[in-house]
């Protein structure tokens, strides 16, 4: 089965897709690309080293969102993805990108969703007093981080953490569970139904 990979940065969650699938984690998959809207996201290092194709698009190069988003697509679809995975990918897609992949695009995000939408997740769990906070991987939908959630991790915030302390702690977690969530997709434990997420038959 095969893997495609969008992010716009470090990379850290690419690295644990390419982890899980050398240790098997995740069965009989690989990452066969790798997507960058920025030429110089460390997620294209990683692939590079990992012997993984490393494409960068970027998005001055295009009149408007669906000319860039098309050109993804396009790029995208030369590997003929089983699944595209989201990775701290910074960009808005617009809704013809989206509906393309649907069902076969998930996203993690650094909240325990529906809480947090959007940025600065981690900060605005502090400014709110919030003691647990967590991540949430989820189906890509037209709503932004809206779509039908598949699993989620919770971590503690205490008192004195900063938001990096909290993000740490939260990226440890999408690392685990992250991959997980690929492998059930890839084998359609978990598949897309409207608007809800199944796993083995049953509503999430
Ligand atoms: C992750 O924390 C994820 O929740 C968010 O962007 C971050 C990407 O981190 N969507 P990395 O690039 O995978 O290290």
């Amino acid at each position: 089965k095969r893997i495609v990979v969008l992010l716009s940065g470090n990379g850290s969650n690419l690295q644990a897709m390419i982890d899980a699938c050398e240790s098997g984690i995740i069965n009989n998959a690989g990452v066969v690309a790798v997507l960058s809207n920025k030429a110089d996201a460390y997620g294209l290092e990683r692939a590079r080293l990992a012997g993984i194709d490393a494409l960068h698009l970027s998005a001055e190069h295009y009149p408007d969102r669906d000319a860039f988003d098309q050109a993804m697509a396009e790029q995208i679809d030369r590997y003929q993805p089983d699944l595209v995975v989201l990775a701290g990918f910074m960009r808005i897609l617009s809704a013809e990108f989206v509906r393309h992949y649907q069902g076969r695009m998930i996203n993690v995000h650094p909240s325990l969703l529906p809480k947090y939408p959007g940025l600065n997740t981690h900060q605005r769990a502090i400014d709110a007093g919030d003691n647990e906070h967590g991540t949430s991987v989820h189906f890509v939908t037209e709503e932004l981080d809206g779509g039908p959630v598949i699993l989620q991790a919770k971590v503690p915030i205490f008192s004195d953490d900063s938001a990096d302390d909290v993000k740490d702690r939260v990226q440890q977690q999408e690392h685990r569970i992250y991959p997980l969530v690929a492998n059930w997709c890839l084998s359609q434990r978990v598949v897309m139904e409207g608007n809800r997420a199944r796993l083995d038959g049953n509503d999430l």
